[in-house]
């Protein structure tokens, strides 16, 4: 059992990839599993939290006590979000969201013909920055940064730039961490601090994740 450090808090995360379909069979996604995610809301759950979990296409089962949305798109992942977000305390953003979507999704299935195929892709809109700047803003804005170099550099840019509290980077470039395991381990930064998790079972660093969370929960009090 976990101390309750979040009771009477409501967190909402998002977790997984999602996909954006060219056609009825194809789609442009990534390697999210929502593994990470699920770990996030599961622990915040057991820590006392009342969470809601935005999930793209995955297929896990839902942490018990968690209230779950399902979607597939961003835009549907957006928009789930953005509804969920009046009285939370704060938003976890774990999923991989594609950052580009096919300008239209065809009906039928694209038939082969030629040797190459170029299809138009436009930029989706950014979840997180939309949650820091929106009227309901949670106390705290958590992103996730998938890096593959300079992990620092780029998460401290994200951190300024969608205006977050906090932000965890995992090095995707290296075996065992972040997508699809069951192991990570993260760098926490926010404007004047850093805290490693180190290496180990994603269920761990969530727990680990959200102490820090908590203790920034209950600075503002
Ligand atoms: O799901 P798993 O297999 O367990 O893998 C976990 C994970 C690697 C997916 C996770 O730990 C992680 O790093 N999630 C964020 C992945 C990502 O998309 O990172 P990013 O650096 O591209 O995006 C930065 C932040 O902006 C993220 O919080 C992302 O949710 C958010 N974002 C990005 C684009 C967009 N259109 N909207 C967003 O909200």
């Amino acid at each position: 059992l976990l101390p309750p450090r979040l009771s009477g808090r409501r967190l909402l995360v998002s977790a997984g990839p999602t996909f954006e379909d060219i056609d009825p069979v194809r789609f442009i996604g990534n390697r999210s599993s929502g593994k990470m995610g699920f770990a996030v809301a599961d622990a915040a759950r057991r820590m006392g939290a009342e969470v809601t979990l935005v999930a793209g296409p995955v297929s896990l089962p839902t942490p018990p006590g968690v209230t779950r949305v399902d979607v597939r798109r961003a835009a549907q992942m957006r928009e789930a979000v953005l509804a969920a977000l009046p009285g939370m305390d704060a938003y976890i953003g774990a999923a991989a969201v594609a950052d580009y979507a096919p300008a239209e999704t065809l009906p039928q299935k694209l038939k082969k013909s030629g040797d190459s195929l170029a299809i138009t892709l436009v930029r989706t809109a950014d979840i997180l920055a939309d949650v820091a700047a929106h009227a309901a803003r949670p106390r705290l804005v958590v992103g996730f940064a998938a890096e593959t170099q300079d992990l620092e550099a780029y998460a401290r840019d994200k951190l300024h730039r969608k205006g977050l509290d906090l932000i965890a980077a995992n090095d995707v470039s290296r075996a065992g961490h972040g997508f699809e395991g069951d192991d990570n381990a993260l760098s926490v930064f926010w404007r004047d601090g850093r805290h490693d998790i180190a290496h180990g079972p994603k269920t761990r660093v969530a727990r680990e994740l959200l102490q820090l969370l908590a203790d920034r929960l209950e600075a503002m009090e």
